[in-house]
């Protein structure tokens, strides 16, 4: 068993703000998954897109159940809608990846990604700042981000959420910036919902 996805991460099953629904990924969403996985500009500093045929025979094989299963792992959605706008993950980071504050690895994580029709209105910021306040239920810890350090985006996003610059490293073929803040950091702010 992996050790570091024994440790706990957020538990609520859903988390709503002004304007989203943060929630289990279900049925519907499958079209927005597979747009995540093969948008060149989502994936600009994710490796690329990956080939429609590939992502969708994982879900054909694989159902939403691979993405609704997993802990800490929301789908981010239009509060008034429904409708899909992207995911947001809170796991650990495993140990066996490069980029880490403590010894042991295995700290929390923050992932975001929105469709590219949903960037440029604080929605990553919105369901990112509700999720990190209610993970502050957890003893206070460092949470990471981690992002290509040509992921303007991503970093700008990290910086206004008050993650502090690490430093630098290498993987995938690309420089990577580690961003780190205090899990209780969040606590103190007032709500979004
Ligand atoms: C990283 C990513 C989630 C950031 O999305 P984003 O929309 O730029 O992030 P935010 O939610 O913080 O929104 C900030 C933008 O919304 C604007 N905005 C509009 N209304 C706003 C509001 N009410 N509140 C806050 N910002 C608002 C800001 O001015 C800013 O615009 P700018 O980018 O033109 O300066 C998105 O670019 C993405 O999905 N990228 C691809 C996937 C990826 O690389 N993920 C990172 C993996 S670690």
């Amino acid at each position: 068993m992996d050790l570091m996805n024994a440790l706990p991460t957020l538990s609520a099953s859903e988390i709503t703000t002004d304007r989203l629904r943060l929630r289990k990924a279900h049925d519907a969403d499958i079209d927005g998954l597979i747009e995540l996985q093969t948008d060149p500009q989502v994936r600009a500093h994710l490796g690329g897109p990956r080939p429609r045929s590939v992502v969708e025979q994982y879900f054909d094989a694989n159902g939403i159940a691979a993405v609704a299963g997993k802990p800490g792992t929301y789908v981010i959605a239009d509060k008034k809608t429904d409708r899909f706008i992207g995911t947001l993950v809170l796991d650990r980071r495993s140990a066996d990846l490069p980029g880490h504050v403590t010894k042991e690895g295995g700290e929390l994580e923050l992932t975001y990604l929105l469709r590219r029709g949903s960037w440029g209105a604080g929605l990553a910021f919105e369901a990112a700042t509700a999720v990190l306040q209610a993970a502050a239920e957890l003893p206070d810890q460092p949470v990471l981000v981690v992002a290509q350090t040509a992921n303007e985006r991503s970093l700008n996003l990290a910086t206004r959420l008050g993650f502090q610059h690490m430093g630098t490293f290498e993987a995938h073929d690309a420089e990577q910036t580690l961003a780190v803040a205090d899990l209780h950091s969040f606590k103190a702010r007032s709500p979004t919902s």
